[in-house]
């Protein structure tokens, strides 16, 4: 998952306002934080397209489990620590003000068990008044199954399309991603990504939130419009 994708994901995802969507997460932050820090961690940071916009003002962090997109993120955005890691279990040993946990990443934990993990985790790395924004996958009532989908990338020198189809078993998306990416002087890569993400309901994600000692609520207006945002303050 995200291995061969990791060079094209910017070009797949070209369509999507990682500014605009830093500068709300921004005006969350000074209206929810009251640690005195900046210290700031994106979990599931992908190539780096979200923290670009923090590095100025925070000291970043970014991890993902996926090395090759670490390594794309790496070579971007200088003055920046990314790692390697599990959201589930990773252990940085420092204390944040700021976790960010977006695009849906945290879907990927794909149970409820890793999910409360997760939460708990993200609480350990997480100073007095500091803020964890979650920017959730799709409950289970909201999710399109069956529907096929289709992304392309259009430009001089690769152009690319993806297709997809939707499926549910209990609690999970399964969405079987076919790549096809044509570069200018290349033989055509072909390839398919599967991803499995977890149907995790509202009420449970807040629930975790709260056990895990985070003042908790979900705003329907977030970054993308069919999504919401989590946003929980550590008392
Ligand atoms: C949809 S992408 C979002 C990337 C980035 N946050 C963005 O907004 O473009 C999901 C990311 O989560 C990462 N990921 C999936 N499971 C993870 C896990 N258990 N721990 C950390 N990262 C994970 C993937 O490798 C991928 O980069």
């Amino acid at each position: 998952m995200y291995k061969e994708l990791a060079k094209f994901y910017d070009l797949i995802y070209h369509w999507k306002d990682y500014k605009a969507e830093a500068e709300t997460i921004q005006e969350l932050i000074k209206k929810f934080k009251t640690s005195d820090g900046y210290i700031l961690l994106d979990v599931g940071c992908g190539t780096g397209m979200h923290i670009k916009y923090f590095k100025e003002v925070y000291s970043c962090t970014g991890i993902d489990i996926n090395n090759e997109m670490v390594e794309v993120a790496k070579s971007k955005v200088k003055g920046v620590n990314f790692k390697q890691g599990d959201m589930i279990d990773f252990d940085l040993n420092t204390k944040f003000d700021v976790i960010l946990c977006l695009f849906s990443s945290i879907g990927y934990v794909k149970t409820y068990i890793n999910l409360e993990k997760t939460i708990i985790n993200f609480a350990n790395h997480m100073k007095k008044g500091g803020v964890v924004i979650i920017e959730p996958w799709f409950t289970k009532s909201a999710f399109w199954v069956g529907v096929p989908g289709m992304t392309t990338y259009d430009g001089d020198d690769v152009k690319i399309a993806r297709l997809n189809t939707t499926k549910v078993e209990g609690d999970l998306s399964i969405m079987e991603m076919y790549y096809l990416i044509a570069e200018k002087n290349k033989d055509i890569k072909h390839f398919i990504d599967i991803h499995e993400l977890g149907l995790f309901e509202h009420d449970k994600t807040l629930e975790f939130m709260e056990k895990a000692n985070f003042k908790s609520k979900y705003l329907n207006d977030g970054l993308m419009k069919d999504r919401g945002l989590f946003i929980g303050i550590k008392l």
